[in-house]
C-alpha cells in the first residue's frame, strides 16, 4: 500500500491495513537496531522536532533514539527549557519553530486534542506521542507489534486490560487499534474507572477482574493516574490492589502462556506485583524494545520518503516468505 497520512494523531482515524503497514514496516526496521553500527541514511537531511509538554521517559527517548538511528537531525523541546515559560503561546512557539523549516513534529500535551489542532495549523507532519486521556497511537502500535510478534497473530485473541481505563490514552489506542485487528477485548476496573458507555468501542466490560483474566492470552494492567484523576476515585491504593491488582495467584485464571503487559510507568505493588511484573510471562521490556521499531517506522513513513522503497522491500519480503513456506 501507498501512506498517504500527513499526521499520526489516533488509531480510531486509522484502517485496519494502515495498522498492519506499520507494523509490517516496524519488523522490516527491527534488525537495524541490534546492528553493530545502529544508523542508516534513511532520514538523512530530514529534521524532527521532539515537542515534549508533559513528562516522558520511554516515549521520548525512544523517539530520539529512532530519529538518531534513521539519521535525522533532532531538535528537543520542553515546556520548561522554551520560551513558554516567558508567556510565549502554543500557536507562536509552533509557528516559530516551523518557521525554522522543519519535518515533523512530535507532540506531546496534557490537553486531548491539542496534536489535533496542531496539525491543523501546521504544514510539517505531527505525530501525537499523548494526548491528554485521549490517545497514545504510538504505544498502541508498539504493544501490538509485540504481541503479534510473540503469538504471531493479533486476530482472534483475548485482551484483558485492567485498571484506569478512564484516564487511559494507552487503553483507547488499543482498543481502536485491537478491535480492527480482530482481537476481543475486555476491560476491567472499579466502576469509577470504566468510562460510560465504552461497550460502544466494542469491548466487553467486567467488573471483577477475575472474570476478565480468565482465558486471556494477554493482560495488559495499567497505570493508576493520580495526576489525572483530579478527586479519589478508589477508597485507597492498597483496596485497589487487594481487589484489581495483577498477583501471582490471579495470573494463573490466563492462559499459561498469557502475556503480561504494562505501558509504564509501573506503580510496583499496586496495579503490578513485582513478582509478575519481572516474572517469566512479562513481556515489558520487549514492548520498550518494539516502541523504537514503531517510531522509526512512523517517522520513516510520515517523512514521506521511499513510499516505493518500502513498498518494494515489504513485497520482496513477502515473497520471500511466500517461497519460504512452498
Ligand atoms: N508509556 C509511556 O508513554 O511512557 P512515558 O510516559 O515514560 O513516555
Amino acid at each position: 500500500m501507498n501512506w498517504k497520512r500527513k499526521d499520526l494523531l489516533g488509531l480510531e482515524e486509522l484502517k485496519k491495513e494502515e495498522i498492519e503497514f506499520v507494523l509490517d514496516t516496524a519488523d522490516s526496521f527491527r534488525e537495524i537496531s541490534t546492528r553493530a553500527i545502529r544508523k542508516v541514511p534513511a532520514l538523512r537531511g530530514r529534521t524532527i522536532v521532539l515537542f515534549f509538554l508533559e513528562a516522558s521517559t520511554r516515549t521520548r527517548v525512544s523517539f530520539e533514539l529512532a530519529a538518531k538511528r534513521l539519521s535525522a537531525d533532532l531538535v528537543n523541546i520542553s515546556s520548561s527549557t522554551s520560551s513558554m515559560l516567558k508567556g510565549e503561546t502554543l500557536k507562536d512557539t509552533i509557528r516559530n519553530i516551523t518557521a525554522m523549516e522543519v519535518d515533523l513534529v512530535i507532540v506531546r500535551h496534557g490537553m486531548a486534542g491539542a496534536p489535533h489542532w496542531l496539525a491543523r495549523e501546521i504544514e510539517p507532519g505531527v505525530v501525537n506521542a499523548g494526548d491528554g486521556c485521549h490517545e497514545h497511537p504510538t504505544q498502541a502500535l508498539l504493544d501490538m507489534l509485540t504481541i503479534r510478534e510473540k503469538k504471531k497473530k493479533l486476530e482472534g485473541l483475548r485482551v484483558a486490560i485492567v485498571g484506569d481505563i478512564s484516564h487511559s490514552r494507552v487503553a483507547r489506542s488499543n482498543i481502536w487499534g485491537l478491535t480492527k485487528v480482530g482481537a476481543s477485548v475486555v476491560v476491567a476496573g472499579p466502576p469509577t474507572f470504566i468510562p460510560p458507555c465504552i461497550e460502544k468501542m466494542g469491548v466487553t466490560v467486567k467488573y471483577r477482574v477475575e472474570e476478565a483474566l480468565e482465558g486471556a492470552d494477554v493482560v495488559m494492567a495499567l497505570r493508576i493516574q493520580r495526576e489525572r484523576q483530579g478527586k479519589n476515585l478508589i477508597p485507597s491504593l492498597r483496596e485497589y490492589r487487594k481487589i484489581f491488582g495483577i498477583s501471582r495467584e490471579r495470573l494463573r485464571l490466563s492462559k499459561p502462556d498469557a502475556l503480561v503487559m504494562h505501558p509504564g510507568p509501573i506503580n510496583r505493588g499496586i496495579e503490578l506485583d513485582p513478582d509478575v511484573a519481572d516474572g517469566p510471562q512479562s513481556v515489558i521490556l520487549d514492548q520498550v524494545t518494539s516502541g523504537v521499531a514503531v517510531r522509526m517506522a512512523v517517522m520513516y513513513l510520515l517523512c514521506g520518503v521511499g513510499k516505493e522503497a518500502i513498498s518494494r522491500q515489504l513485497s520482496a519480503v513477502s515473497k520471500k516468505q511466500k517461497a519460504e513456506s512452498l
